[in-house]
C-alpha cells in the first residue's frame, strides 16, 4: 500500500515505547509527523531520535505530535532508550512503535525492497488536524534527516493550510510569501492589505500575514 499526499493516514493500533495507541485517537485534534528508522541500535537513527526529544517543544509549540516507529520489537526499543539518552544526552519523550511484524511499515509503504528488503528507509509522514498528508520524505538509511528543515516544512504548511499563500525557495517564518496564481490581483488586493508586490504577473509577494512584529 502506498500513503500519498491528500491521502488519509492509514489508521492503526500499535504497541510502542509509552503503551498502545490508536493512532487517529492519539493524534486528536493535533498535527502529527511519524518518522520510521531502519533499526534499532544503529547509529544514524540514535542521533536522529535525540535530536528529536531536544526539539519536542518547538513541535509543541506547533501543536504537532512526534511518534517514531522501528519493526523491532518493544523490549529492544527500551533497551536503545537507555543508550539514546546516554549518548545523545537528551531523555526521549514521545513513542517508539514496535512494528515486528511490519504492519504499519507496510501501510505506510515504508519497506522500499530495492534498497532492502526488510529494513524500512527513512520516511517522514506530516499529518495534518484532518488526518491527511501533507508531506512525506524519503530518506535512504545512510542519510540522517534535518529536524530543523522539517519544523521549516510544518510552518509553510500551516501557514498556507490557513492563507491563500505559498512559500518561496527557503523561505522562513517571518519571511515575504507568495500569493496563489488562483487569486486575482483584485481579491489579492482585499486578501493581503499589508501590500502585494508584483514582478511578474504570475509572481506576487506579500508580507507573511501573522508575522510577529519586532
Ligand atoms: C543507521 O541508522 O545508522 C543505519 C541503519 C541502517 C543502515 C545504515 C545506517
Amino acid at each position: 500500500m502506498s500513503a500519498r499526499l491528500g491521502d488519509t493516514a492509514p489508521n492503526f493500533t500499535a504497541q510502542t515505547s509509552e503503551g498502545e495507541l490508536d493512532f487517529h485517537k492519539w493524534l486528536g485534534d493535533s498535527w502529527g509527523v511519524l518518522f520510521s528508522h531502519p533499526a534499532d541500535f544503529t547509529p544514524v537513527c540514535t542521533t536522529e531520535l535525540g535530536a528529536v526529544a531536544k526539539l519536542k517543544s518547538e513541535f509543541a509549540k506547533r501543536n504537532v505530535k512526534v511518534l517514531a516507529i522501528s519493526v523491532d520489537p518493544l523490549d529492544s526499543h527500551h533497551r536503545w532508550i537507555k543508550d539514546i539518552n546516554e549518548t545523545q544526552a537528551c531523555t526521549v519523550n514521545f513513542p517508539i512503535i514496535a512494528d515486528p511484524d511490519r504492519k504499519v511499515a507496510m501501510a505506510y509503504d515504508m519497506i522500499h525492497p530495492n534498497a532492502d528488503s526488510t529494513m524500512t528507509v527513512r520516511s517522514v509522514f506530516v499529518i495534518g488536524p484532518d488526518k491527511k498528508i501533507k508531506l512525506t520524505l524519503t530518506y535512504p538509511a545512510s542519510t540522517g534527516r534535518n529536524f530543523l528543515e522539517l519544523l521549516r516544512v510544518i510552518d509553510s504548511l500551516q501557514l498556507t493550510a490557513k492563507h491563500k499563500l505559498a512559500t518561496p525557495s527557503d523561505w522562513k517564518q517571518g519571511e515575504d510569501c507568495i500569493v496563489v496564481p488562483a487569486v486575482s490581483d483584485e481579491d489579492a488586493a482585499k486578501l493581503f492589505p499589508k501590500g502585494v508586490r508584483k514582478i511578474k504577473p504570475y509572481l506576487r509577494y506579500t508580507a507573511q500575514p501573522n508575522r510577529a512584529e519586532a
